[in-house]
């Protein structure tokens, strides 16, 4: 379960502020609660069932029990919404268990391109290219390299065999695997990418790494039937969406997402574009960045505890140790001997104390707490910050599901090269 939690020496948020703010909210709530017809077009992941039900599990773990069988790699083609979800579970969770996981379709350097293919060498794999809308340059680019790589290795027909392609029906995707004889699995087209984590472009790549999707999708499901049922003033996702819009009507511009548990660096990506991306028009946002400690104390904790009071801080905060590594005495003068006998556990969470009581004179933080780092608690925390993120927008008075301002850059370097 997730638990929220303030810690703000200056309690600029009162409980009773909070509450209040609640019930002001609730019709925004309960709008969502319901399902708006007017984003019927991007609300297919509000129920987990609709493309993480269990026939669909069943489906990705046929395909992915297949590539397990005959590779030692699998290639997620994808940027953006069609990796971040499975990258961060998969970056967090992974233990030997399925296959290799390698990244492309998320760059245009040539040098990571090249270290790409390098780390295939000698390898059997298999590719999904998962793209929503097939005009995407790193996916459709880095899917070219990998056919022609593909088509060095095998013969036509086992190249073909170890393609699939997650797209949109009717699309061009979906076109060019009939052409080609590749499987074809659905990018549904009413979720967008940054909330696609509960269907085949989250799931399946995580099934083939060998994470128990179903305990994922289970956690899912859970948050969401709790999110679904809590009113206003009890509803976990509303009372974190109303808390940062407080907090930022009081003039934090920026959210920093913050963890003393290397495993969530790829989650802070995933949860940074879904903010980002939903949140940042109109000349409206918080903007979110993420920092991993202790280490970043050692960058940007001057900067937190003394500079500009530009952000609040919310910390992702694990309650049971994900581990054990007690201090030896060595008998060695390091001065390092108060730490005789400690679990690195403990020094880890004294940090974690110390950071938030120091940060808490500051500026505000909000303590996101939860039992474990597993798959179940990856699945509540998707849905989790997802639907506080459409609550959160609807409070900013923003469309939380479009992206109109991404395409600005692409108009300029389609011209460049001629598209
Ligand atoms: O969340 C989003 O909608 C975006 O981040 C997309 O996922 C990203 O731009 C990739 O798009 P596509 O899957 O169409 O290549």
């Amino acid at each position: 379960m997730l638990h929220l939690s303030i810690q703000d020496q200056a309690n600029r948020v009162t409980e009773e502020a909070l509450r209040q703010a609640a019930r002001a909210a609730a019709p925004i709530l309960q709008k969502a609660q319901a399902g708006e017809a007017r984003y019927a077009d991007s609300q297919g992941w509000l129920n987990v069932d609709q493309w993480a039900g269990d026939a669909w599990l069943s489906q990705i773990e046929e395909i992915a029990d297949r590539i397990k069988k005959t590779c030692d790699a699998f290639v997620l083609i994808g940027v953006g919404g069609s990796n971040n979800a499975a990258r961060s579970v998969i970056e967090a969770l992974q233990d030997g268990g399925g296959c290799e996981i390698i990244y492309a379709g998320n760059t245009l350097s040539p040098h990571a391109l090249n270290a790409m293919l390098r780390s295939l060498k000698g390898k059997d794999y298999a590719v999904d290219c998962i793209a929503k809308n097939f005009e995407t340059l790193e996916p459709g680019s880095s899917f070219r390299i990998l056919r022609q790589a593909m088509a060095e290795r095998y013969s036509p027909e086992e190249a073909a065999r170890r393609t699939i392609c997650t797209g949109t029906y009717g699309s061009s995707l979906e076109a060019l695997c009939k052409r080609e004889g590749y499987t074809f699995v659905p990018f549904p087209t009413d979720v967008g990418g940054r909330y696609s984590a509960f269907s085949f472009v989250g799931l399946l790549p995580m099934a083939v790494a060998g994470i128990d999707i179903r305990a994922l999708v289970r956690g899912g499901r859970e948050m969401a039937l709790q999110l679904h049922r809590a009113d206003a003033e009890d509803n976990l996702a509303l009372r974190y969406a109303v808390l940062r819009n407080l907090y930022h009507r009081q003039g934090y511009a920026l959210e920093m997402l913050a963890c003393f548990e290397p495993q969530f660096r790829w989650f802070f990506k995933w949860w940074t574009q879904l903010f980002a991306e939903s949140e940042g028009k109109d000349g409206k946002g918080i903007f979110p960045v993420a920092a991993e400690y202790s280490e970043e104390l050692h960058a940007v904790g001057q900067y937190l505890q003394d500079g500009a009071p530009l952000m609040f801080e919310t910390f992702l905060d694990v309650a049971s140790p994900t581990d054990h590594l007690v201090i030896q005495p060595d008998g060695k003068q390091d001065f390092f001997d108060y730490l005789n006998g400690k679990d690195f556990w403990d020094i880890n969470r004294a940090a974690f104390d110390a950071t938030v009581t120091a940060h808490s004179q500051k500026m505000p933080c909000v303590i996101l707490q939860m039992d474990a780092v597993d798959a179940y608690h990856f699945g509540q925390l998707f849905y989790f910050f997802q639907f506080a993120c459409y609550l959160s927008g609807e409070i900013l008075g923003i469309n939380p599901f479009d992206q109109p301002g991404v395409e600005a850059y692409k108009k300029w370097m389609f011209q460049a090269l001629g598209k």
